[in-house]
């Protein structure tokens, strides 16, 4: 059983998802066994209690140096003896410190289908005003493994979504949120907990299931 950290900043959707995922039985090979919040408000705290999972709040701007918050977060994954970090809607940068830590163990969830409308800026709710002022008829969700590049790392799976006439930025949000982004996080979780995700020339290659 892999012990997985996830790293929130807001509502926490998709942290609900993979605790909804995990109660179903569909993560059978990891175990959600530690939520760490960028701030001390952020409503996905909440689930993580209702969930009876242990919590951790780390600030950036209460520590004096990148390198003091990168020794408090890989401490606090280390005493969980992580094995996958998932980033869930987390907005505090991940330094290349931790990112070489965690090579190939950390998943991002990004609302678009990469490469487009990702990078630096490109997050929550810009995305998908970004994707309708564009005016794409087809947008989505993609997890990928995080490295160096934002949003330029490995991609693991995606999904698409279509945009219709009339979608506000929220209405186009929610869509891909329920027909993507919540079912990919979690099964991407679980490939990875499986062994089945192997990282080859910069891409992911996703192994048959063992018999
Ligand atoms: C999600 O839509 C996620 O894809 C996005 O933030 C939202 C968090 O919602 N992440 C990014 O934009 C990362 N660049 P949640 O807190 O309800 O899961």
């Amino acid at each position: 059983m892999l012990n997985i950290a996830v790293l929130v900043s807001g509502g926490g959707t998709n942290l609900q998802a993979l605790i909804d995922a995990q109660n179903r039985g569909e993560i059978p090979n990891g175990h959600i066994s530690l939520v760490i919040a960028s701030k001390p408000d952020a409503y996905a705290l909440k689930r993580a209690e209702k969930a009876g999972i242990p919590t951790a709040v780390l600030r950036r701007k209460q520590f004096s140096s990148q390198e003091a918050y990168d020794d408090a977060l890989l401490q606090k994954l280390a005493e969980n003896r992580t094995s996958l970090v998932i980033l869930a809607g987390f907005l505090t940068i991940i330094s290349n410190r931790v990112i070489h830590a965690y090579e190939n163990q950390i998943l991002n969830i990004h609302p678009s289908l990469i490469p487009s409308f990702c990078g630096e800026g490109y997050y929550g709710l810009r995305v998908h005003e970004e994707a309708l002022r564009r005016g794409v008829k087809v947008t989505g969700a993609t997890v990928h493994f995080v490295n160096e590049v934002c949003d330029g790392g490995p991609i693991i799976l995606q999904k698409a979504v279509a945009v219709q006439s009339g979608d506000t930025p929220e209405v186009l949000q929610r869509r891909v949120m329920e027909q993507a982004e919540w079912k990919l996080l979690p099964k991407a979780a679980a490939l990875f907990c499986a062994g089945r995700l192997v990282v080859k020339d910069g891409r992911v290659e996703i192994k048959e299931e063992a018999e």
